[in-house]
């Protein structure tokens, strides 16, 4: 069995193969844990706190995770699987998908949103201004397989497990007046220089932009300030775009760089232009972090 659980969302941007870099910088023995930009939650369905918040602004997302937390997870499997055969879904069928998806922008029936994710286009959630989902056909490599459906089994039963708050704030309206000394935050949002369908315009939801990264350092800065703890996901760098703001903002706290590779864990300026810089960054100590890491010359 694979240390982590995967949420069965493939959700763009998601962190499931940099978690063994994320997770071990959590304290232990944490009362409170917000995973502010749950997205997939591939972050918060593996952290042992507590009592975990679950918070993104896609409220369908949300509601799914409700309604996966609420729902026997045989019944679910078994009205999936109704739904593949009632409208005959596979990787070739684009009729089948179109007709799902009609009937989803009537009724909005959370179970049929999941599925239509199983078999979209890179399996990504997009809704057009009026909130109709409009991802295009998976052709020939979306479905709902058996590492799906073996992802979806552990993820229902760790949401059914764990101590878990929902909620559909934007960032900047959620309540952290319930947080004390020594609760963390997770941040994981959209990143300004990539493009994830999330920051592309193109959303009936809020767009990324470099205004709300200012509030979130803002944000950021303020819970150093109360004593709370935060751990933010980000890029430095992307295809020779550099975000300075950030890489100067995050001079006052920690930094750990995550190289795709796996191999270590160090930068060079010889990399600008052609790599990704994705870093995590907290205001707080933990094992890696110590080392110290090799400058960044941005
Ligand atoms: C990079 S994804 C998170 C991925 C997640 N950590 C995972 O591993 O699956 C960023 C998320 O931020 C959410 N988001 C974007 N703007 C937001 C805002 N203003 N307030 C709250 N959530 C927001 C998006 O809906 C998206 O789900």
């Amino acid at each position: 069995m694979d240390e982590y659980i995967k949420s069965p969302m493939n959700y763009t941007g998601g962190k499931y193969k940099i978690l063994k870099y994320i997770i071990p910088s959590f304290p232990k023995g944490m009362k409170n844990f917000v995973d502010l930009f749950a997205g997939g939650l591939n972050v918060g369905i593996n952290v042992d706190s507590e009592k975990i918040y679950v918070n993104d602004q896609i409220t369908y997302l949300i509601d799914l995770y409700r309604f996966f937390k609420n729902t026997d997870t045989d019944t679910l499997l078994r009205l999936i699987y109704k739904r593949i055969s009632f409208f005959n879904l596979s990787q070739t069928n684009a009729e089948g998908y179109k007709a799902l998806r009609d009937e989803y922008n009537k009724t909005k029936s959370l179970l049929d949103l999941f599925v239509l994710s199983c078999y979209s286009f890179n399996h990504q959630i997009r809704f057009n201004s009026k909130h109709e989902f409009n991802t295009p056909f998976g052709k020939e490599r979306s479905s709902f397989n058996d590492s799906i459906e073996k992802n979806l089994i552990r993820f229902c039963d760790a949401l059914k497990r764990k101590n878990i708050h929902f909620s559909t704030f934007d960032f900047r309206d959620f309540d952290f007046s319930v947080l004390h000394t020594g609760d963390i935050v997770y941040c994981d949002p959209p990143y300004l220089i990539t493009t994830g369908a999330y920051n592309d315009g193109k959303r009936g939801f809020k767009d990324w932009t470099p205004r709300e990264d200012a509030a979130l350092f803002v944000l950021l800065d303020r819970l150093d300030k109360q004593g709370i703890r935060f751990a933010l996901s980000n890029v430095f760098a992307h295809k020779g775009q550099t975000n300075d703001a950030l890489v100067n903002w995050s001079k006052r706290y920690n930094t750990f760089y995550i190289d795709k590779t796996y191999s270590n864990c160090s930068y060079h300026f010889k990399d600008r232009g052609t790599k990704t810089v994705e870093v995590l960054i907290t205001n707080y100590e933990w094992e890696a972090s110590k080392y110290k890491q090799t400058a960044l010359m941005l």
